[in-house]
């Protein structure tokens, strides 16, 4: 069974064909790279995944449930999507890390928002500074803790680390590796061909909307 699956989805848009007839599962488990040209339809792959747009045509399923018997706030605490521009809101990055709990209605357990700073080797210093201040690459990590206080059941992330040095990205690529172990399913976006290699058990490549290959590389 399929943790996931798309059946012949197809996403039009404005008249324009984005995602062509795309059929596919995700195992429980699966670290998977999605790669393919700027355009070719990543994105909007992980849209349809977490049900920010609905499929024009064909079904999408996790757990073999079709997505339309789904809440899709519930669901996207299932299957997360971590953004290619990191969206960060109100004033402060503690805002930012308080939200996953707020929405939840639970109280703000602080020793997760800190253990998840060091593992990403930044500091408490960061929670009372202003989002407009954060460099690109610390908007993408604030982000990426924000979307891993609750951990999901799947993982999208969106080129989270196209702004970091390449120390910052070993430590996120590290922090993936220790989450998909312990069984979180991964669906990462890279155009970098070294990173989509490293972890991966499958390569899934898209060109044109349409899915070209997925690979088992491990
Ligand atoms: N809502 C929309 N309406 C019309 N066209 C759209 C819409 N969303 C995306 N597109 C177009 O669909 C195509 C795929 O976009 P998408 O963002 O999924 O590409 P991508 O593979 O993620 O690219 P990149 O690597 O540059 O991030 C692009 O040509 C984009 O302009
Ligand atoms: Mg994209």
């Amino acid at each position: 069974m399929s943790l996931l699956e798309f059946k012949n989805v197809s996403y039009i848009s404005n008249n324009k064909s984005i995602l062509k007839d795309i059929s596919v599962g995700i195992d429980c488990g699966d670290f998977i790279s999605v790669v393919g040209p700027s355009g070719s339809g990543k994105s909007t792959l992980f849209r349809l995944c977490c049900q920010l747009i609905s499929p024009s045509n064909g079904n999408i399923f996790y757990k073999e449930i079709p997505y339309t018997e789904f809440d899709p706030i519930e669901l996207r605490r299932q299957v997360a999507y971590c953004f290619q521009i990191p969206s960060l809101f109100e004033s402060t990055v503690m805002d930012n890390l308080k939200f996953p709990f707020s929405i939840r209605n639970k109280r703000v357990d602080s020793t997760i928002i800190k253990k998840l700073l060091e593992d990403f080797k930044m500091d408490s210093e960061y929670l009372p500074r202003s989002i407009n201040n954060l460099s690109g690459g610390e908007s993408q990590r604030i982000s990426l803790i924000r979307t891993l206080i609750f951990p999901p059941k799947i993982l999208l992330l969106d080129e989270v680390t196209s702004a970091l040095d390449e120390k910052n990205t070993f430590i996120v690529e590290n922090i993936i590796k220790s989450l998909n172990e312990e069984g979180i399913t991964i669906l990462w976006i890279t155009h970098n061909s070294e990173q989509s290699k490293r972890y991966a058990n499958k390569i899934l490549s898209i060109e044109n909307g349409k899915l070209k290959s997925l690979e088992v590389i491990k």
